[in-house]
């Protein structure tokens, strides 16, 4: 394991792969870290040999020592209660992730929320420049930590620098109502390579930082005054597919799968939603054309029930607590009404769970319904492709989840027509297995070809092969 005070490979993310919890008898653990960012990231980093910085999630001063967990050395930037309210609740999720998921929920703008997100980035950006070797790689990842390229840049200019953004990058006429989209735009062009889930959120990129900031730009090229290019170009991310049908094919999650269906009374049909209790993934919205399918007579509980998994999260952000009580009295409504002993519509499950009961759920569930109004990627959606090594079962799948580029074969849907859902669940509710069969054989090639570890390495090798700086005054050792 490389020390470290001399990484050549660095990773610098909001969060840690793990989260720092109180354990039930009242003593500190590590648990796994939500998201889909840890999810793709972890196994890159298992196979590289290189440092992850990142939050450990817990909200007071603690500040821990760098260590080794699993084999991944960790190396911890603390945050104080205040800065969680304002930067991480605040200006990450209260202001930039609204903004950039099409305004799903409405974005606050407050200047104390925007201090903070500078103050934690230099906070991440020193502690880069820190444990860089001399050449090294950094990759800095998402988008809470949009300033750090350029902070990282003044302090370290030998070091080559990615970005990646794992959520949508939003249209210009949506991005300009930011008060600080200069700053932004100006905080990402210190990276050499900005990466993107999809072709058009690069573009939306490069158009504005031509009007706004008025670097000329090349197709995906951009040019700083002093001559430095910066390419912006989209690598859209995976998991690890392999990882996850080995996982899918053991035999304690088979043995488990079977439990689930024989705990939900081995009905013809299992329906499944898998997310973070998001107000971007329409679980509301699909929870409800499940429910008038039921309530129509075109469902019948003895066919079909639903499982819904959703994991906590942002639970002090007020639009997320508004979210969840609306979540869970939809499922009251609906169970109250149509439910029988023994029997419910919807099982509602507000938990995490490991990644074995996950691929558990995909093994059971004959249809995963994954229904966004706006995702970057969405790998729930390709977590149950991985896990379908029989070729069987449905996904219906939102047009506005990054995924749907790729997998074209799925029961794509428009999650704001809860009657076209509806006509969707029940299309994929007849469809034959010949019908699944076709569909998920061409899905499975798409996900097994394009898995989390070709989309490090074709970033990292564009990230290599971005032209040297024309100011020869700069040095630029290669990384070894
Ligand atoms: P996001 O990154 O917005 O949460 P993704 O679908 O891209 O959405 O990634 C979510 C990740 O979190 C997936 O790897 C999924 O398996 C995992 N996950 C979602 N819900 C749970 C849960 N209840 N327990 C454990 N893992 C979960
Ligand atoms: C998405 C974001 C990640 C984030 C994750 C979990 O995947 O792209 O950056 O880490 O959600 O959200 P959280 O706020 O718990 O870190």
């Amino acid at each position: 394991m490389t020390s470290p005070a001399q990484a050549d490979l660095v990773i610098v993310a909001n969060r840690l792969p793990v989260d720092r919890v109180t354990a039930p008898d009242g003593s500190p653990a590590w648990r796994r870290s939500p998201g889909g960012l840890v999810t793709a990231l972890e196994p890159v980093m298992r196979a590289e040999d290189g440092a992850w910085i990142g939050w450990p999630g817990s909200s007071d001063d603690d500040d821990f020592e760098p260590f080794v967990e699993d084999g991944l050395s960790l190396i911890p930037v603390p945050m104080s209660a205040q800065e969680v309210e304002e930067f991480y609740e605040g200006f990450s999720n209260g202001t930039l992730w609204p903004l950039y998921h099409d305004l799903v929920a409405k974005p606050e703008f407050h200047r104390e929320w925007w201090e903070s997100y500078v103050a934690v980035n230099q906070r991440f950006a020193d502690k880069a420049a820190q444990v860089a070797a001399d050449g090294a790689t950094v990759w800095v990842q998402d988008y809470q930590l949009q300033l750090v390229p350029q902070m990282l840049r003044q302090q370290r200019p030998d070091l080559r620098i990615g970005f990646y953004l794992h959520i949508p990058f939003p249209p210009a006429e949506l991005f300009s109502q930011l008060p600080w989209r200069r700053q932004i735009l100006e905080g990402l062009l210190g990276a050499d390579l900005i990466g993107f889930q999809l072709p058009g959120a690069a573009a939306n990129f490069v158009r504005l930082v031509r009007s706004r900031v008025g670097h000329k730009t090349h197709r995906d090229t951009i040019y700083l005054p002093d001559g430095r290019p910066v390419k912006a170009t989209a690598f859209p991310i995976s998991i690890d597919t392999a990882g996850f049908e080995e996982l899918a094919r053991s035999e304690g999650v088979e043995r488990r799968a079977k439990e689930i269906r024989e705990a939900l009374g081995d009905p013809r049909c299992i329906f499944l939603g898998v997310d973070r209790l998001d107000y971007t993934k329409g679980i509301y919205s699909r929870l409800r054309a499940f429910g008038e399918l039921i309530r129509d007579g075109k469902l019948d509980l003895e066919d079909a029930v639903f499982v819904q998994v959703a994991t906590p999260s942002r639970e002090r952000v007020e639009q997320y607590r508004i979210l969840r009580d609306d979540i869970e009295r939809l499922v009251g409504g609906i169970n109250g009404d149509h439910g029988r002993i023994g029997r419910p519509a919807i099982s509602y499950l507000h938990t995490s769970h490991p990644r074995e009961e996950m691929a558990a759920l995909y093994r059971a569930a004959d249809i995963m319904v994954v229904t966004p109004f706006r995702d970057g990627m969405n790998l729930v959606a390709k977590e149950y492709v991985a896990c379908r090594f029989d070729n069987d079962g449905a996904l219906v799948l939102s047009e506005f989840a990054g995924a749907a580029a790729e997998l074209r074969q799925a029961w794509l849907v428009n999650p704001y027509d809860i009657d076209g859902m509806k006509a969707m669940l029940l299309e994929a509710f007849a469809a034959d297995s010949k019908e699944r069969g076709r569909r998920m054989r061409a899905m499975r090639k798409t996900v097994l070809q394009h898995d989390v570890a070709k989309w490090a390495e074709d970033f990292l090798r564009d990230l290599e092969a971005v032209p040297e700086h024309h100011d020869k005054s700069v040095r630029r050792p290669r990384a070894k």
